[in-house]
């Protein structure tokens, strides 16, 4: 479990950023509605369409503010195969963006697919956030298809191997 201290701007108050897996219903249903509020709702999408057929099969993540209770960011992990794995539907609540918290949602991403054996991370990013995952490590690997039919998106890449092997020098 990855835990971020941060202070929150309105009152300098203390508060902490805990990234973990949603562990009841209730969690799950408020990490699927985060990611519909941010990720969907904006572009006119229908309730539901912030699913894939892969839910069942994937590994969730969320930030809960403990000064609140609320989840404020998600994202999920999906073997797709013994060697890569595809990070996607990351959605940080607006007001908690920039704050390094999409970052803690990714490195905890990327500790369970290191726990599964995978050798590769892929995304499929929306090109105005091509930059978030550049920071995370991610290169450009090609074109992916178009959200919606009209947002671009790049598929990006992640060398696990090639992270370790870095983070040994
Ligand atoms: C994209 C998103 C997940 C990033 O999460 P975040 O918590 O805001 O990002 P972080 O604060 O962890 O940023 C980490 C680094 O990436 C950079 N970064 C964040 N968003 C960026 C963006 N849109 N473009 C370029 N760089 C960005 C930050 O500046 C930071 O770099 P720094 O350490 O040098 O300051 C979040 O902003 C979000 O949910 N956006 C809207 C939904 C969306 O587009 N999701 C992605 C779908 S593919």
């Amino acid at each position: 479990m990855l835990i971020l201290s941060s202070r929150t701007k309105e009152e300098g108050e203390r508060s902490m950023i805990v990234v973990r897996q949603p562990t009841t219903k209730e969690e799950l249903e408020e990490y699927y509605d985060l990611r519909y509020r941010v990720l969907r709702e904006p572009w006119g999408q229908p309730r539901g369409s912030e699913k894939d057929e892969f839910e069942d099969q994937s590994i969730h993540v969320m930030a809960v503010d403990d000064s609140t209770g609320k989840v404020v960011a998600v994202g999920k992990l999906r073997k797709r195969s013994d060697e890569e794995g595809q990070i996607s539907h990351m959605a940080v609540a607006p007001e908690y963006q920039r704050r390094g918290i999409g970052l803690m949602i990714t490195e905890e991403l990327t500790a369970q697919a290191r726990k599964l054996g995978l050798k590769r991370l892929v995304v499929t990013a929306r090109n105005n956030v091509i930059g978030f995952y550049e920071k995370a490590g991610y290169r450009i690997t090609g074109e992916a298809y178009k959200l919606f039919g009209y947002i671009p998106l790049s598929w990006m890449e992640l060398d696990l191997q090639e992270e370790i092997e870095t983070s040994r020098h």
